[in-house]
């Protein structure tokens, strides 16, 4: 790329000519949020992708997040900048693993994660996202037997929501199992006047510390309406901070600490995606992400029914 090149200008001209949107998680750098047609968390991209009129969808997330907009809106060329952008959470659940373990639970109700591949997706009766699992977990019949992977710390969160038993694949997501209680009562000791928030993916004893629990989506619009709190301490992925700061600019942000030892945890599989990747993925048109129809048929029941239980 020639480095003279205003890449953010290329950017916008091929997204006129090519009619396409571009859609992002508020855990992409700064500089793709603010080029993206809409930022959301996973369900609200979800819904994006799904009723999007562009003529194709250039998605700047993770891998699951890229192939659910295919699941969704399947006529659609869907472009990942990096198609290497997994996430640790689908990564590590591989399906014929999970098939043989879901084996020893006959008569469960299978719930997952959006953070799934579409193989696992095929395999269940239910995804969920961070802001709808408490909801739609509560709208399963009381004495029907649950599932639920890959993120054991969400599903451990969503047993106390709902007061439910369920069997939880012991999944986790590398950014998020970072946050450290010990570490987090230091800095809140350190910072007596801030409200805790915090993604319901960390585990149970930094959970158990914050005085707000949710989604992306969630944190941010807790941050927006509770203009009492002057500053937040905040246990999810930086670029969360790029909205927050800009809703909030009275308000002040501290990242909870990482055990990395460095100031703020990053996710290392959507960092992939740079402003580069995306100007190149827009004028190649590639990579573009194919799916087998087949697992792309069965993957979409359990995804329809998380947006019709959630409309
Ligand atoms: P949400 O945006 O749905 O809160 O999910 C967070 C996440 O880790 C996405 O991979
Ligand atoms: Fe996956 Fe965690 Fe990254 Fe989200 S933050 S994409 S759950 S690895």
């Amino acid at each position: 790329i020639d480095p003279s090149l205003d890449l953010v200008a290329e950017i916008l001209k091929l997204k006129k000519e090519k009619n396409a949107v571009i859609l992002a998680h508020y855990y992409q750098d700064s500089e793709l949020q603010d080029l993206a047609d809409f930022v959301g968390d996973s369900l609200a991209l979800a819904q994006a992708a799904a009723k999007t009129q562009a003529d194709c969808i250039v998605f700047c997330g993770v891998h699951f997040m890229a192939e659910t907009a295919k699941i969704l809106n399947p006529t659609k060329p869907v472009y990942l900048p990096d198609l290497d952008a997994g996430c640790s959470l689908a990564d590590r659940c591989p399906a014929d693993v999970y098939a043989e373990w879901l084996k020893q639970y006959p008569g469960h109700y299978v719930v997952n994660y959006i953070n799934s591949s579409a193989a696992v997706k095929a395999m269940s009766d239910l995804i969920v996202t961070s802001s709808n699992a408490v909801a739609l977990v509560d709208m399963i019949p009381k004495d029907q037997p649950i599932v639920f992977g890959p993120d054991r710390h969400l599903g451990k969160w969503v047993e106390k929501q709902t007061g439910r038993e369920m069997v939880l694949w012991p999944g986790f997501c590398i950014v998020h199992e970072q946050f450290n209680a010990r570490r987090l009562a230091a800095l809140m000791a350190a910072h007596p006047d801030a409200c805790v928030i915090a993604h319901p993916e960390c585990e149970e004893a930094v959970l158990a510390k914050a005085h707000f629990i949710g989604s992306t989506l969630a944190l941010l619009n807790y941050v927006k309406t509770h203009p009492e709190h002057k500053k937040f301490v905040v246990n999810t992925e930086v670029g969360i901070l790029h909205q927050m700061e800009k809703a909030r600019p009275d308000a002040e942000f501290v990242c909870a600490p990482p055990n990395s030892g460095c100031t703020c945890a990053t996710c290392p599989y959507m960092r992939l995606n740079t402003l580069e990747k995306l100007y190149l993925c827009l004028k190649d048109g590639q990579p573009e992400l194919h799916m087998d129809e087949d697992l792309r048929v069965k993957s979409e029941v359990p995804l329809r029914r998380m947006l019709e239980w959630s409309a």
